[in-house]
């Protein structure tokens, strides 16, 4: 008999109208749409409007779930938000978002694990559901990195999007053998000085020099983090594979997080895939931190990439450092 497995049964996106194009970036920063198309595969990114935040996109991603499948908000027991753009630092967005789609018996909490927090949430999730407590999880990533970014630093700037994506997770029935298979997921705090925000936490709380110092902005070495990301993110992926006897060619798809199209091609390669079997969305959306696997998941899921047996490969790398990889065996 199968064990109880923790499963994907909905899932919906919410993407801003709004578009920031590489030429407009151009007319901002000493860049061009070549640096930018060739050095990381980005296009466009979408940005929220300004009297929106987090908790809006995620009910937004939760109504367009809703026109896909049948969900009933009071059913939801818990609500597991990833993000490092919370709408503020409490109530969590967990909170607003319960209040926004009227899930009035759900409790729930944010998590903070910057890009790879989608695959710590489901993780989460898994082990709710997996140990029995509970029957009906939303996990959300969403994230405004638009209020993070500072758009006079050309490092950081061209990199980062908005964007949510929310999915439902369930309990396997009938000793079916779909869900979520395996995952590793890991941390090392030395990527602190790589990839990071500091001020407006207890270090350095909201001063006039910390806003004159530019300290409330995404700060990245660009060259370090890469360096970290594809090495992290194709040997834990290898790992997964190799604990579950698996190899590349058995992945119908690998939806790796969307930082970097030269990270993700070099990740694709380690594991020996081919172009089919690669997600690959960086040029709509650029980086959304931990909405960039959810997305990815709504989008296949969409193009009609994803057929109920597929085994999905998940992978992310981001600030912490934080990184892993997650197996899944699709439900829908
Ligand atoms: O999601 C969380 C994890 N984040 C990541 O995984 C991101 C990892 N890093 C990257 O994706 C890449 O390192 C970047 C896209 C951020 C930068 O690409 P790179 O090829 O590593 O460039 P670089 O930082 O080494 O910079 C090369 C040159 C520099 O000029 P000099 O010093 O060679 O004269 C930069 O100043 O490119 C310059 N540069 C730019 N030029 C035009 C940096 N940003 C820009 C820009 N436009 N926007």
């Amino acid at each position: 008999m199968n064990k109880r497995r923790a499963k994907i049964t909905a899932l919906g996106k919410f993407i801003p109208e709004k578009i920031l194009t590489n030429a407009e970036l151009e007319k901002m920063v000493d860049t061009s749409d070549e640096w930018i198309k060739t050095r990381t595969g980005i296009e466009k990114r979408h940005i929220l409007e300004d009297d929106k935040a987090t908790s809006d996109m995620i009910a937004y991603a939760f109504e367009n779930m809703k026109k896909n499948f049948k969900i009933n908000p009071e059913e939801i027991e818990l609500i597991i938000v990833a993000t490092i753009t919370p709408d503020m630092f409490f109530p969590s967005t967990a909170a607003l978002t319960q209040n926004k789609i009227g899930a009035t018996n759900a409790w729930g909490f944010d998590i903070s694990a910057a890009c790879s927090g989608f695959l710590y949430a489901m993780e989460i999730a898994r082990q709710f559901i997996e140990n029995g407590t509970h029957k009906k999880i939303l996990v959300a990533a969403a994230e405004t990195l638009s209020r993070i970014t500072d758009y006079q630093d050309r490092n950081t700037c061209v990199l980062f999007g908005d964007g949510a994506a929310v999915v439902l997770v369930e309990p396997t029935e009938n000793n079916e053998d779909t869900g979520v298979i395996d995952s590793i997921l890991k941390m090392d705090g030395n990527g602190k000085d790589y990839l990071h925000i500091l001020a407006g936490g207890s270090k350095h709380p909201a001063s006039n020099e910390t806003i004159k110092k530019r300290m409330h902005y995404i700060y990245q070495d660009g060259k370090t983090v890469f360096k970290f990301a594809v090495s992290r993110m194709a040997d834990v992926s290898q790992e997964i594979l190799e604990r579950n006897s698996l190899s590349g060619e058995d992945i119908a798809l690998f939806i790796p997080h969307q930082a970097n199209k030269r990270i993700i091609d070099a990740c694709a390669n380690k594991l020996k895939l081919k172009k089919e079997q690669v997600l690959i969305n960086i040029h709509e959306y650029a980086n959304t931190s931990a909405a960039t696997i959810p997305i990815g998941l709504v989008d296949a899921f969409e193009q009609g990439r994803l057929k109920k047996g597929n085994l999905v490969l998940l992978s992310a790398f981001g600030g912490g450092f934080t990184w892993g990889s997650m197996l899944l065996k699709w439900g829908i």
